[in-house]
């Protein structure tokens, strides 16, 4: 039997719900072939999910191997490994201990915590190793700590009276920029731009994003290789069958960010090439050093609003935009710049805020906004104060939410300059004369087993509307949504230019 076999095992074993089994394909696959990335991903989404009520010496095993595997994906394992942490952590406090954990510091280097247990615990660490004798364990602690705090960007409490270094780099940015910084100050000035920026609401989200470009992410996990057309046409059997030919599939991937997203795209969509658009000259700069970093070359940055790509004068064969049209003054007339990019058959996968999914962040705001809190890093940190001790306690489910633990992610979750938010309803004019026909809904988008993830709601749909087999059908989508709440956690869907 072939790696990849075991794999592909895996994997149905995973949409089976057979954890155990799965985690024995994998294991198995990668013991064949290292760098299989479909195992790689089945086993990180298996240890994304683990936890247990007491510390498990495999599990941690596992998690150390993929800390050790720059193509794991540190995000996902993250999770798991902050479980192991807190179910093993030393009643006392024992620094020694904490100190020869290995796990502890792969995870504070690695992974942004998103747990509020832990952080009660790190926060703990953090004043005892601070008031610590120095020595080369406590120094490793320090160095631990503060490349957490570099990773979630300082957004823990300050202790203005710790300012010598090292111990005040768990606290503040060192007195000596670090080398990503340097970098990406020389990066912002080389990145093309397609037209200065005009429109007022773009220059304020601009700004934001300057300051803190979202996400700060720190590797590139290993992916299969996709074939993203034929995968498409797979999962959207009714959509129009194009070829675009031999040469590479043009990508244009506007609201780029820091380049997770495309740099992700680039190294694993088979045959392409990436343009990344976006407003943030910060964020484009992180993008680049990244695929420096990766040595992913099939990848271009451009700077400027997506209002104005129509000067760039060319076309596209895909595009994808995550997170990005609901932060523009006017969503439609970002949608029709895109639209008008593209080639007739090409596919354009979308990603919207949904107003029931952002409830919860609807009332964040609107309490932001009566306590006056500023959109600053001191803001940020009051309103996490408030939210964590229980001050607002209707809040407190925000910490469930990836978004909640570093001072960008919150900020573009709770804080942001301009948001927009669709109801299926309002999908449906957002779309009306665009060029673009819905083919469907795309649930956990991006997560390493889609099929599982998918079967839900669209199970859901095909049993209460089992003719309809496109399941492309908005009014019905719209019904189910309102007999079913938390259908979707925001909607992604895929779109195809007429
Ligand atoms: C929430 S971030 C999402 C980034 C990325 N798409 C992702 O999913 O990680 C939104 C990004 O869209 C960009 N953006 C917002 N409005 C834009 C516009 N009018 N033109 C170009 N980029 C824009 C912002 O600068 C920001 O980097």
């Amino acid at each position: 039997m072939t790696p990849n076999r075991y794999s592909t095992i895996g994997d149905e074993l995973f949409a089976a719900g057979r954890f155990d089994e799965a985690l024995s394909a994998y294991r198995q696959a990668l013991a064949a072939s290292p760098r299989d990335a479909q195992a790689r991903m089945g086993l990180d989404a298996i240890l994304e999910r683990a936890r247990t009520a007491q510390p498990n010496a495999q599990l941690r095993t596992l998690l150390l191997e993929a800390y050790a595997d720059e193509g794991a994906n540190w995000d996902a394992v993250g999770w798991g490994a902050a479980n192991q942490l807190v179910v093993g952590w030393p009643a006392d406090n024992d620094l020694q201990r904490l100190a020869a954990d290995p796990l502890l510091h792969a995870f504070l280097r690695k992974s942004l915590n998103r747990d509020a247990d832990l952080e009660r615990k790190l926060l703990a660490l953090r004043k005892a190793v601070a008031a610590a004798e120095p020595g080369p364990q406590v120094g490793e602690l320090i160095a631990s700590l503060a490349e957490q705090a570099w990773l979630n960007e300082y957004v823990w409490p300050d202790d203005p009276a710790i300012v010598d270094e090292p111990a005040a780099t768990m606290f503040r940015p060192p007195a000596v920029a670090r080398a990503e910084v340097v970098e990406e100050q020389s990066l912002k000035v080389s990145i093309p731009e397609i037209a200065p920026i005009t429109d007022a609401v773009s220059l304020s989200v601009q700004a934001m994003y300057e300051t803190n470009p979202y996400p700060r992410w720190t590797h590139l996990a290993r992916r299969p290789t996709v074939d993203v057309r034929a995968a498409l046409m797979r999962d959207f059997p009714h959509a129009t069958p194009v070829e675009f030919g031999n040469g590479p599939l043009e990508v244009l991937m506007p609201g780029a960010g820091t380049g997770q997203h495309p740099l992700t795209v680039a190294s694993s969509y088979a045959n392409a090439h990436v343009t990344g658009v976006d407003l943030s000259r910060a964020s484009l700069a992180y993008g680049k050093r990244m695929a420096a970093r990766y040595g992913v070359d099939n990848i271009e940055f451009l700077r400027g609003d997506i209002l104005d790509l129509p000067k760039l004068g060319r076309t596209f064969d895909h595009a994808e935009c995550v997170g990005v049209l609901h932060h523009m003054a006017d969503p439609k007339a970002g949608l029709q710049a895109i639209s008008d990019m593209l080639r007739p058959g090409a596919f354009l996968r979308l990603g919207l805020y949904g107003e029931s999914a952002r409830a919860l962040v609807v009332k964040a705001r609107r309490d932001i906004e009566m306590a006056r809190l500023p959109s600053t890093l001191d803001g940020l940190r009051e309103f996490r104060r408030k939210v964590m001790s229980g001050e607002w306690r209707r809040l407190r489910p925000l910490t469930a939410w990836e978004d909640f633990w570093s001072a960008s992610l919150l900020r573009d979750l709770c804080f942001h300059v301009q948001e927009h938010r669709f109801t299926i309803s309002r999908l449906r004019t957002f779309l009306e004369g665009s060029g673009l026909r819905f083919l469907g809904f795309e649930f956990n988008v991006g997560a390493s087993q889609s099929a599982a993830a998918n079967a839900g709601p669209l199970e859901l749909y095909r049993a209460r509307f089992p003719t309809e087999r496109t399941m492309s059908d908005l009014a019905r989508w719209e019904q189910l949504e309102r007999e079913k709440s938390n259908l979707f956690p925001g909607y992604a869907f895929v779109c195809q230019k007429a």
